[in-house]
């Protein structure tokens, strides 16, 4: 049996688990605007903007400008290292709109997905080097939690073994060094929802890996109450021939998070993973009504399911930004109204 040397201190552990509260108090979830310049290459293009790092400005500040309403859903926005540092045209540091509304900042750290060598197409994370002096950095210019996100692929043959643990535990090792900063770490471990397969096989591989997770995190003493997990929610492949209710989604994902997350993690914020903003509303209320004990506050970290309709009706016009902003607005509190219903 190993011994645990101590980690953190009381004061340490209260930090990181008024953080995480703060971040999923009733009501709240997450923006996820931590899109890499590449990921919003791709959101761009869709509506004809150049990327560059200016447009990508104007974009965020469409989001950030929304005013004091998203105070009441939204509890924590993920920066990517660029937008950390962009300010408003009028010169407010992005971090200080969002600080200013009592918002917890939070960013992405990982460095992007690799691959892993001898495997059937599957990936680990890179970014581990240099991570505890990025996360002192960060903690400095106002970030309170990260996100670090791996991913899983579902075929015949994936994951495999050494997928499973090898994401495992780097999501480990960053939750490790994220707390010893004082960041509040979200775990990320994304099955992708690519494939034919059925719910059934989605809940069981979504509870194979969250076991591994978690057995990892016990291994590298991470201290749960300060951490956030964001998971896929439980679905069929996006080109399996059989549809499933909203019902038996959130019957599928609550099961296997109550098989393998502890009650000791204070909230799990799911990615929406290309739903429409629609279903993604619909399928987090499912799961919050589904009839099976909940001990964790279950809410959104959504990137394209809250800022679908802002970017259609932006389409690079500046005259459009205020009617972008809006339309985010209007998404956040349909999120909010979706957790408020059932008092969580
Ligand atoms: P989506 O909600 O668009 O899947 O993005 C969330 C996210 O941050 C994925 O890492």
């Amino acid at each position: 049996m190993t011994h645990q040397y101590p980690a953190l201190t009381a004061e340490q552990k209260k930090e990181l688990s008024d953080i995480a509260l703060r971040i999923v108090a009733p009501g709240k979830g997450i923006l996820a605007a931590d899109e890499s310049a590449g990921s919003m290459a791709k959101r761009l293009n869709q509506i004809g903007v150049e990327n560059t790092e200016e447009n990508r400005r104007l974009y965020r500040q469409i989001l950030f400008s929304a005013d004091s309403r998203v105070k009441k859903c939204i509890g924590g926005v993920i920066f990517f290292h660029e937008t950390m540092y962009q300010k408003a045209d009028d010169g407010t540091p992005f971090v200080q709109m969002i600080k200013d509304k009592g918002i917890v900042v939070g960013i992405k750290v990982d460095k992007g997905v690799v691959p892993l060598a001898g495997t059937d197409g599957e990936t680990t994370t890179q970014g581990l080097d240099g991570l505890s002096e990025r996360c002192a950095q960060y903690k400095k210019d106002g970030a309170d939690f990260a996100k670090w996100r791996c991913v899983l692929k579902i075929s015949d043959n994936t994951p495999s073994a050494l997928a499973i643990m090898e994401n495992a535990n780097v999501l480990a090792r960053y939750a490790s060094i994220c707390q010893q900063n004082g960041i509040v770490p979200i775990v990320e471990p994304e099955i992708l929802p690519d494939g034919d397969h059925d719910l059934k096989r989605c809940q069981y591989v979504t509870e194979k890996v969250l076991a591994a997770v978690y057995k990892a995190l016990s291994d590298h003493h991470v201290y749960l109450e300060g951490t956030l997990l964001k998971p896929n929610m439980v679905t069929p492949g996006h080109s399996c021939p059989t549809k499933y209710s909203p019902e038996e989604i959130a019957m599928a994902t609550v099961t296997a998070l109550r098989r393998t997350v502890p009650p000791a993690v204070p909230g799990v914020t799911f990615l929406s993973g290309g739903q429409s903003e629609e279903e993604a509303s619909i399928n987090l209320n499912a799961i919050n009504t589904c009839p099976l004990m909940r001990p964790w506050a279950l809410t959104f970290s959504y990137g394209r399911a809250l800022q679908a309709s802002a970017l259609s009706a932006w389409r690079g016009q500046r005259d459009n930004a205020t009617a972008a902003t809006e339309e985010f607005v209007k998404r956040a509190e349909v999120m909010g109204v979706t957790l408020a219903g059932q008092g969580c």
